[in-house]
């Protein structure tokens, strides 16, 4: 079978590219092969597209022409996840848990996401650096388990969010996430090797997820609107409800899958909101011409905000790849002719980098969503098709929350205003550990200081 050229490094070295420097990996093969290219990664071959017409035909054409594949995710979500399922019980989990995420029941969560970035920020201490990334992945996952098992405190949700956050450090950097690349490296020689110590830890987060089912099922609550208990309650066409397997799975895939993600991007967002002053004082003047910034829903529809976001998921998009697709039968997408096994890979990156779509695609640049509309298959952070992110209408509103939240309240300052570079993390693009941020001083109490001033001085002014 002829696949589209490539590039000719032996498969190993171009593993090695990609995990260690996957822009420049990228960008130099695009450069001579075009937007249509095959990549071989160790054992893994597949054709990555980056053309809105191969996205057009990707995303629309039966999603029966395709079967998920078992990817690097897998040894993190298990076999039962969505993300691994295919055809009438992938379409089933879907339409079973989109409701939570959109609509009423995701604007439920507005005021809750607003306090916790509140509590997350209000423990940070004036003029002392704080890692932008911790700071908001504390935030994103204190969401998710509420949102996801409706737990917010107590001994269990405490060490779920310290091992989960230890689960996804240890496969983060170019370095470790090998262990998810190379299924070589996937042996447990003891808990004190890499594998072993992600097994044991992964371990951990199952005996607990494993007892709050438990307590779950002998206290059923039908009140309670989290992801859990809407699982717990489903049951397939036979009346089968789901497994403890099958839910500690799907529960994973959420925690894993919407945390990082969108604690990456709200990273992103405050480095660009911050590094590009203008940036700042625009977002600024549109936050301050709200009168009541906890209504949330003001919040969501923001013009410059919401562009702020769209700008910021396009120039770094926190997933590079969409998920591959496994040809089943022959198939044509952007001109070339497919066979059954070859595995089909969208380049998000590559997308949104196209001169001939995006003016000047390595600035940040807001105005560019004010001023068009792109096409899904022109800007696509979410990927598409039948497996568009779920999760997409719930991380742009929290997103969106977060910053609000946080711009509206706080001033905050890059510690170095130096450019920041994207590192992998995990399979992700996100700033570097080291980005620092310091809280230099509170809006909120700044706004109340000058409000009574104007006030003592109306009062001055009617008394004299
Ligand atoms: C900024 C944050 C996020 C980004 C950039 C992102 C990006 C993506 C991308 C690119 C895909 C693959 C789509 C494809 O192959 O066509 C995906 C799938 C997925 N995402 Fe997200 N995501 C984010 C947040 C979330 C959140 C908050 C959740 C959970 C609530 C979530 C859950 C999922 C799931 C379950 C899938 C698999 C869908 C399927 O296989 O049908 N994501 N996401």
């Amino acid at each position: 079978m002829q696949l589209p050229p490539g590039p000719k490094t032996p498969p190993f070295l171009q593993l090695i590219q990609w995990i260690s420097h996957p822009l420049d990996y990228l960008e130099k093969s695009a450069q001579l092969y075009g937007d249509c290219f095959t990549v071989r990664w160790g054992n893994f071959e597949a054709v990555l597209l980056g053309s809105p017409q191969a996205f057009q035909e990707l995303f629309t054409v039966d999603s029966n022409y395709f079967a998920s594949t078992q990817g690097l995710l897998l040894p993190i979500v298990g076999d039962q996840s969505m993300i691994m399922l295919d055809g009438a019980p992938h379409h089933r989990q879907r339409h079973l848990l989109t409701p939570p995420f959109h609509g009423e029941r995701m604007r439920a969560y507005g005021q809750l996401i607003c306090n916790i970035a509140e509590q997350v920020m209000e423990t940070l201490t004036i003029s002392k650096p704080f890692a932008v990334r911790s700071a908001m992945q504390e935030i994103s996952l204190r969401v998710m388990l509420d949102a996801v098992f409706g737990i917010n405190e107590g001994q269990r949700f405490q060490q779920l969010k310290e091992l989960l956050t230890s689960l996804l450090d240890s496969v983060s950097s170019p370095l470790s996430s090998s262990l998810l690349f190379l299924r070589s490296l996937q042996r447990d020689l003891g808990p004190w090797s890499p594998w072993g110590h992600f097994l044991h830890q992964q371990q951990q987060i199952n005996s607990l997820i494993y007892a709050e089912i438990q307590q779950r099922r002998e206290h059923p609550d039908s009140t309670r609107t989290d992801v859990l208990s809407l699982l717990m309650s489903a049951c397939d066409e036979d009346g089968q409800p789901m497994t403890n397997q099958e839910l500690r799975d799907e529960l994973i895939t959420f925690l894993v899958a919407g945390h990082e993600t969108t604690a990456t991007a709200m990273s992103w967002a405050l480095y660009w909101i911050h590094h590009l002053p203008e940036v700042y004082t625009q977002l600024l003047d549109e936050l301050d011409t709200i009168s009541d910034i906890s209504d949330v829903s003001i919040i969501a529809k923001l013009p410059y905000l919401s562009a702020i976001c769209s700008e910021t998921l396009r120039l770094y998009p926190v997933s590079m790849l969409t998920m591959p697709r496994i040809v089943k039968s022959p198939i044509k997408i952007a001109e070339h002719q497919f066979e059954q096994g070859t595995k089909l890979i969208g380049c998000i990156y590559l997308a949104h980098h196209r001169e001939d779509i995006y003016r000047q695609p390595k600035q940040f640049r807001p105005e560019r969503f004010l001023e068009r509309q792109f096409s899904l298959y022109e800007y696509l952070p979410f990927g598409g098709g039948n497996r568009r992110c779920i999760g997409m209408a719930f991380a742009l509103f929290e997103m969106k929350l977060v910053l609000a939240t946080i711009v509206s309240r706080y001033r905050l300052a890059l510690l170095d205003q130096s450019p920041v570079k994207p590192v992998r993390r995990g399979a992700t693009l996100a700033p570097p550990d080291g980005m620092q941020m310091v809280v230099a001083g509170y809006r909120y109490q700044e706004r109340l200081l000058a409000n009574r001033t104007s006030q003592l001085c109306e009062l001055k002014g009617v008394h004299q």
